[in-house]
């Protein structure tokens, strides 16, 4: 039967308008560092600084180049260590920005809750300032569809999803349809072929009962 051969491209075509619907669910965002400047170091005893960047539960990005105060370091997104994280869900984490301290624990020039919804339209981008200690800019262009994830929860969201079901159902009535006009179509012509055939057989009695009787004359 040709039915279960059609399910299959259906099938594809319902999975691809769901993944196209909503992107983050499939791919990690990877978040990369744009630029930093820091206005202090914590360190007394040394001219230049070791500054890295840490997420809680990952390991540590030494950024190397980033060793004096006010001067602004820009990165293409390409160098040796990036990027300095990722995000498979619209969670944040828990990430900071440390100085190496040969004596004591390390400083901290931050500590805060890093989230895909924070990175800005249209590019990605999110710039973290804070004062007397640093400004950095990070993008991760993939964190906007992330972040667009938990739009969906809301009504605009929830509209997308339902326009994507009704048009999955419209598509699957009308395919259904045309296969049952299809198949209506032909049983109705074998059915006529049966009863032109039937009639067929009929002529041929008749037409031997006529030679029968012409035959007995
Ligand atoms: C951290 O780095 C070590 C060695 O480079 C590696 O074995 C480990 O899997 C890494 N951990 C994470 C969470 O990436
Ligand atoms: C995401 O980050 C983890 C840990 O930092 C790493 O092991 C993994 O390879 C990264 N994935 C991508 C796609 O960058
Ligand atoms: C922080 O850096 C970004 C990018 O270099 C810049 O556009 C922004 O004005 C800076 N903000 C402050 C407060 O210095």
């Amino acid at each position: 039967m040709s039915i279960p051969n059609s399910r299959v491209p259906l099938l594809l075509f319902i999975s691809l308008m769901f993944f196209t619907s909503f992107p983050g669910l499939t791919l990690g965002a990877v978040v990369s560092l744009r630029s930093i400047e820091i206005f202090k170091t914590h360190e007394w005893l040394k001219a230049t600084t070791t500054v890295y960047f840490l997420c809680k539960g990952e390991n540590m990005t030494v950024l190397l180049d980033v060793k004096r105060p006010h001067a602004i370091y820009a990165f293409n997104g390409q160098e040796s260590w990036q990027p300095l994280s990722n995000f498979s869900s619209k969670k944040c984490k828990r990430c900071g920005l440390y100085e190496e301290d040969s004596i004591t624990l390390d400083d901290v020039f931050d500590e805060w809750e890093f989230c895909p919804s924070d990175f800005a339209a249209p590019d990605g981008e999110y710039i973290r300032f804070k004062e007397k200690e640093f400004n950095a800019t990070f993008l991760c262009p993939e964190c906007l569809s992330l972040a667009g994830v938990d739009e969906h929860d809301d009504g605009k969201g929830m509209h997308i999803a339902v326009v994507v079901l009704l048009s999955v159902l419209v598509s699957i009535i009308l395919i259904l349809g045309v296969v049952g006009a299809i198949k209506f179509w032909r049983k109705k012509l074998r059915e006529q072929d049966r009863a032109r055939l039937l009639k067929l057989f009929e002529d041929d009695d008749d037409i031997g009962d006529e030679l029968g009787l012409g035959s007995a004359i």
